[in-house]
């Protein structure tokens, strides 16, 4: 944290990882140069974004991933992009994508890299133009390089991570990024074309007024939920819901809040995906000083078993998780 603090607002994202380089876990530049290229792909999503209403990819892709979800044209169209972008820049074997069912091998077999990723978040979101995301997870193989990369490498576990982050294409666009040392936030400059340092340091205030679910499942969720969003309303607090994780995120991040995805009758084991949702977010919230659990334990030490395995996911200001987890002590 304290090499992010001597790093000055207005630095461009480049700039900032050269520096950081030597900081980063396994400084061997690899995963400098990783990082440069999810910036690029988002680079090239934002644009897309931008024009969805123009470029007939609004809608419906006719198609659904393994999650039985109908895929949007814009979730197939990010899927290509960073898939490309990271087969394309070298640093990476494997990808694992919301919206694959297997592995995708990129044929860099000598790569040290594998990223979990969630290309669009937030789908319900784009026909209406409201704000969606991207959620990434970066691992260092365990398989040995030169050897193609097998599910070992991606189910190693929450603390295992490397880096994560996302991005956020809202009011403006920005990069959210931890490598494990603090969190940063990077906002995109249009007219530059290039990500530059605005929050060097982002710290989640430890309790805050906002609460954010999806209020429609409420009589599904588990009983201290129920009585801990009652409490939530009976204090009149602020009640906001994206129905994009990361924006939902992000603006707890920022103002201090909780965002609660409980299991629900339609999705028992929780809807968000562990590996490319809420492990990296999870990451960003205790770099940011913030708590993530499943309702029984921390989202981290959750154990991977498959990879698009769901699980709960309760995330946000410390306060606010610690409360939440004394009430189902408690019942
Ligand atoms: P995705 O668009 O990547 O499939 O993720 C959607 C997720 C998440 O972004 C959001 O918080 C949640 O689904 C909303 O679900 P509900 O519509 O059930 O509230
Ligand atoms: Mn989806
Ligand atoms: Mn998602
Ligand atoms: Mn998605």
């Amino acid at each position: 944290a304290l090499a992010n603090l001597a790093l000055p607002v207005g630095i461009t994202l480049d700039r900032y990882i050269m520096q950081r380089q030597t900081a980063f876990p396994y400084a061997t530049g690899e995963l400098s140069q990783l990082l440069r290229d999810m910036a690029l792909a988002s680079k090239i999503i934002n644009r897309e974004i931008n024009r969805a209403g123009l470029m007939d990819i609004t809608g419906s892709a006719g198609s659904d991933n393994v999650q039985g979800e109908t895929q949007q044209k814009l979730d197939v169209v990010a899927n290509i992009r960073f898939i490309r972008a990271l087969k394309n820049g070298g640093e990476v074997c494997a990808i694992i994508s919301e919206e694959d069912e297997d592995i995708i091998h990129t044929g860099n077999v000598n790569a040290k890299y594998v990223v979990a990723i969630d290309p669009l978040d937030g789908s319900s979101n784009i026909d209406v133009n409201v704000s969606i995301g991207t959620i990434f997870s970066i691992y260092r193989r365990v398989t040995p390089v030169g050897s193609k990369a097998t599910l070992a490498d991606f189910l190693q576990g929450g603390d295992q991570q490397v880096a994560a982050g996302y991005i956020l294409y809202g009011s403006s666009t920005i990069l959210v990024l931890t490598t494990g040392e603090g969190v940063s936030g990077f906002t995109y400059d249009t007219s530059l074309g290039e990500y530059i340092l605005s929050q060097p340091s982002l710290k989640q205030p430890p309790t805050g007024q906002i609460f954010s679910c999806n209020d429609g499942n409420v009589a599904d969720y588990p009983a201290p939920v129920q009585t801990y969003l009652q409490r939530c309303k009976q204090q009149r607090m602020t009640g906001r819901y994206i129905g994009s994780l990361v924006a939902d995120f992000h603006r707890n991040l920022i103002k201090g809040g909780i965002y609660l995805y409980p299991p629900t009758a339609r999705s028992p084991q929780g809807k968000l995906r562990l590996l490319y949702e809420c492990y990296p977010m999870a990451f960003i919230a205790e770099q940011a000083g913030g708590r993530a659990c499943d309702g029984e334990q921390r989202i981290l030490d959750v154990a991977p078993t498959s990879l698009h395995q769901r699980s709960p996911l309760f995330i946000g200001s410390s306060n606010m998780i610690d409360q939440l987890n004394g009430m189902s002590l408690n019942g």
